[in-house]
């Protein structure tokens, strides 16, 4: 007897030990689409990540309302976490329901892995019109859909991120960081609904992803390094930008950047790169390459904007402190809409370098001619087609 009741303690804890799946059902989520199952998830999350084993959370397909849920290591035994997601999450609408600005967070985690076909849906179209963003520099800003804090060797595939209430994606502190095969939807004139915000982070891929959003599809911020965005459509929205940068003190270098093989369709800009004009404190962006970019009808398609002040308040404007150095643009075609289609506007302290231009072809697409490029600061060299032509400096 005592044997058998030993066998079976061995069994057991030996189960947990090894991890194995945990399913969210098992943990007393209701899937009625009606009932916070956040509790549920988080205990799921606790189990697993007190295994010692692989483990695997499984989310099966349904709906489940959802307020904050906080997916958190450290993990410190297990050696990798799969989270199965075929669920349709939908986040509360009401705003108390995330008393830390954030809906889903990954965070302190080693060997995450987000996959399935699951959705996170934002159910932003009812918080919206709560952003004053544009009037009030101090907003408070609303709840990002997934927000990923030092979650290294992580790997995000397959799930479709729905009306964020305001950026779809915050990746941040995260190393060796991989993303494939998302959708990210929101309408064009949603506020503030970027697709993927990274920064400080390294190793990072981002392919094969459909953006389309009200703001940036893609944005890198400051501390970046090594990273390969590839096979993205983006529109509408706006484009594809590093930066703001400058705009705090203490910010770090954005170096290796490379991004390709992509299809920005209706959006406000192509590529940018902007900095504030009243940069606190310097830093660099190097070796960045743009290659093999189609642009249909997008506004503003190549620009290095160093005067960067949305608002139009920036009293005293000083030259920018981030220094721009081994910016590629090769085989960029398509068409634009505005009047200008190349402006580069770099800083009058210290003017762009090692900038490069090869096979450029962008026609303008409109009613009358336009002035086709527009340089400030710039030290460029061009090779092959250039439609239009390079700027006179
Ligand atoms: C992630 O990697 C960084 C850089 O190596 C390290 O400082 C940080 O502690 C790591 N975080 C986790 C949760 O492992
Ligand atoms: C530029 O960045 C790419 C991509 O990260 C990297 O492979 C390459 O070594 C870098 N080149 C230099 C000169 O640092």
């Amino acid at each position: 007897m005592l044997k058998l009741a030993l066998l079976l303690c061995f069994i057991y804890f030996n189960g947990i030990a090894q991890g194995g799946n945990f399913n969210v059902m098992e943990n007393g989520a209701k899937a009625d689409g009606k009932t916070d199952d956040a509790k549920a998830f988080e205990a799921t999350w606790k189990a697993a990540c007190e295994s010692s084993g692989p483990a695997t959370i499984l989310i099966p397909k349904g709906t489940y309302l959802l307020g904050a849920v906080k997916f958190h290591g450290p993990c410190k035994a297990v050696p990798r976490i799969t989270i199965k997601m075929d669920g349709y999450l939908k986040a509360d609408t009401n705003l108390n329901k995330f008393p830390s600005g954030d809906w889903v967070t990954f965070a302190w985690t080693n060997g995450l892995t987000v996959s399935g076909t699951g959705t996170f849906d934002g159910q932003g179209a009812a918080i919206w019109h709560l952003n004053d963003c544009q009037q009030n520099e101090k907003c408070k800003l609303l709840p990002v859909n997934l927000k990923f804090v030092s979650a290294n060797n992580t790997v995000v595939n397959g799930i479709t991120s729905l009306n964020s209430k305001n950026f779809h994606f915050g990746v941040v502190e995260s190393h060796k960081f991989r993303v494939t095969n998302l959708k990210i939807v929101a309408p064009g004139d949603s506020p503030n609904t970027d697709g993927m915000h990274v920064e400080r982070c390294s190793d990072v891929t981002i392919q094969n992803v459909q953006i389309a959003t009200g703001d940036d599809c893609i944005s890198l911020g400051q501390g970046l390094s090594n990273v390969l965005i590839s096979s993205i459509t983006c529109g509408p929205g706006h484009g594809i930008s590093i930066g703001s940068l400058g705009k705090y003190p203490g910010e770090k270098d954005v170096t290796g950047l490379i991004i390709r093989d992509s299809t920005i369709t209706g959006t406000m800009n192509g590529v940018r790169i902007k900095s504030w004009a009243n940069s606190p404190s310097p830093s660099a962006v190097s070796n960045v390459t743009f290659e093999n970019i189609v642009l249909k009808e997008v506004s503003n398609p190549i620009i290095i904007d160093q005067l960067y002040c949305p608002s139009g308040r920036c009293a005293n404007q000083v030259p920018s402190l981030v220094k721009i150095s081994d910016v590629s643009f090769k085989n960029i075609r398509g068409t634009y809409l505005s009047d200008v289609a190349v402006t580069l506007h770099c800083s009058l302290g210290f003017p762009c370098q090692g900038l490069k231009f090869q096979d450029i072809n962008l026609q303008y697409r409109g009613g009358r001619a336009a002035a086709a490029s527009s340089c400030m600061n710039v030290k460029a060299v061009y090779s092959g087609t250039q439609v239009p032509g390079p700027c006179v400096a």
